[in-house]
């Protein structure tokens, strides 16, 4: 199995180390514009190799495709992260062009890729790489979103440190769009070992934690001065290796709906199950009426963000 990961800053090296470590592929190429960069990081990932006991093969290469061909999975993280105050959005100007520059010359290599977006304003810019890959024949299910896997992980962060439980224990999922405004952290559906958290949690201080969930990567950006890496990355190869292992697992990603949470023409994050073919099945949670109005919310803004993209000419 080979994957590929174009962008070899902090999200996408942190997502190549969490593949290596993993031992989930043979072979890895990572990817980059910047002369060097991905070679370098490429070779510190190999030096690891002895120390941690992982026999993958990691190849760097400064914008050279041909060296991509035949991936069976390729993660899209290229793009510039955000800034302290920035919001996702705000970067759809300068990361759509390269999004679609990137989707169409790994498609060109390796046509039957499934893809995985972490560019952001990720859900349109799953959207931007969907329009790619259906002219160029690759079906919709081959087509992911990762940012409801990172989100999710925030929640469970959250939610553990309120509760002083493991976070390997709950079962928590955030559906929606991946910006501050639109996620949806499902509150109601939580579970720690089956155990609904609103039985643990009074109402104020769970609404706290779903705000503080939404705005997950804001307070890392506000404390970096740049996005987040790490859970990024490990969100990121926890979607590879559903795939790539052929799991089955549910992950929230964003995916193209097709009536699907009532809603059409669009990507956004809904529970999925992963697997070798890509997102195999959407799972329909029974929203209750609020949830409803606010996925719908949540699909109006997605859906204004994705209409820009026809303002940017790319
Ligand atoms: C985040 O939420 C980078 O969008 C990513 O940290």
């Amino acid at each position: 199995m080979k994957v590929t990961v174009v962008g070899a800053g902090a999200v996408g090296a942190t997502t190549a180390d969490n593949i290596a470590r993993k031992q989930i592929v043979d072979e890895l190429v990572l990817l980059d514009i910047k002369e060097g960069v991905a070679e370098g990081k490429a070779m510190d990932l190999m030096q690891c190799a002895a120390l941690e006991g992982f026999d993958t093969t990691i190849i760097g290469s400064t914008n050279d495709y041909t060296k991509t061909a035949k991936s069976d999975v390729v993660v899209i993280t290229s793009g510039l992260p955000r800034k302290p105050g920035m919001t996702r959005e705000e970067l759809i100007g300068i990361n759509a062009g390269i999004v679609k520059t990137v989707v169409t010359n790994i498609l060109t290599h390796s046509p039957k890729a499934i893809l995985v977006i972490v560019s952001n304003p990720m859900d349109t810019m799953t959207y931007l790489a969907l329009q790619v890959a259906q002219s160029m024949g690759l079906p919709k299910k081959k087509v992911i979103g990762m940012g409801g896997a990172l989100d999710s992980s925030r929640f469970r962060y959250y939610l553990s440190q309120a509760m002083g439980v493991s976070q390997g224990d709950l079962h928590a999922n955030v559906i929606g769009g991946h910006g501050d405004t639109t996620m949806i952290p499902l509150t109601r559906l939580a579970t720690w070992q089956g155990v609904p958290v609103s039985r643990m949690l009074a109402k104020e201080a769970l609404s706290k934690i779903a705000a503080d969930t939404m705005v997950g990567g804001a307070t890392l950006t506000g404390l970096l001065g740049t996005s987040a890496w790490y859970a990024p990355g490990a969100a990121t190869c926890s979607v590879v290796e559903a795939i790539i292992r052929d799991e089955k697992k549910i992950i929230p990603c964003s995916v193209a709906l097709n009536g699907e949470y009532g809603q059409k023409d669009i990507c956004l994050g809904v529970p999925v199950v992963l697997g070798k073919n890509g997102w195999e099945k959407i799972i329909n949670y029974r929203l209750n009426n609020d949830e409803k109005a606010t996925f719908e919310k949540s699909a109006n803004a997605v859906r204004n963000m994705n209409d820009v993209l026809k303002t940017l000419n790319v």
